[in-house]
């Protein structure tokens, strides 16, 4: 088994997939990964569909206008969405809950991808949100945060090239010295 350091440098967003089958341990291990993800005062205010109808994700790859057409080859597509009613953190929420569980996807062996949704458009110019609530039949009140695409690697990727890593995004706050930000 990977170490938690090596996981985080392995995993990439993978967008080709084999046709096999994710069975339903691995995809119960990913959704319960999302489960136990922090949230806001522990109000969990997301929600998760699994999606494995290849109609529906043939349908859910063209919700918007560019970045989602690689879902079509997923076995699985899980929908992130958001209860704003639950908690204004529904973002952040849905947010550690998703990245949970592409880091469980790849402890997994398997390829995931992260889509977004929310706030983008569709090639009229219509709302991607809308057209997944529409798919789905989800109600108006979720917020759909993202789509993420899960299956076996159809291609392998290198990991994280560590001398790209931005040092310089971090900053050590001394009270003598400002920072320049
Ligand atoms: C908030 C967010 C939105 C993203 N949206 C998309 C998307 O719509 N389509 C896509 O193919 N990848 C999407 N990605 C994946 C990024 O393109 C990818 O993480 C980034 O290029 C770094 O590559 P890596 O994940 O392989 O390290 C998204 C990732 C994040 C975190």
């Amino acid at each position: 088994m990977k170490d938690f350091s090596e996981l985080i440098s392995v995993r990439r967003s993978h967008r080709k997939f084999t046709e096999e089958a994710v069975s339903e341990d691995d995809l119960r291990l990913i959704v319960r990964a999302g489960l136990i993800a922090p949230s806001s005062k522990g109000l969990h205010a997301c929600e998760f569909v699994v999606v494995r109808d290849g109609k529906t994700i043939g349908q859910l790859s063209r919700c918007k206008a560019q970045g989602a057409d690689f879902v079509v080859g997923a076995p699985v597509v899980i929908a992130v969405v958001g209860l704003p009613e639950v908690s204004d953190a529904w973002i952040e929420d849905g947010s550690v809950a998703a990245t949970m569980m592409l880091l469980q996807a790849e402890d997994l062996g398997l390829g995931a991808c992260w889509v977004q949704i929310r706030d983008r458009k569709d090639a009229e110019g219509g709302n991607a949100e809308d057209n997944v609530r529409r798919i789905l039949g989800l109600s108006e009140r979720l917020r759909v945060l993202s789509i993420i695409a899960v299956g076996h690697k159809g291609m392998e990727r290198k990991p994280f090239n560590e001398d790209r890593l931005l040092w310089d995004k971090v900053h050590v706050y001394s009270p003598l010295i400002p920072l320049d930000l």
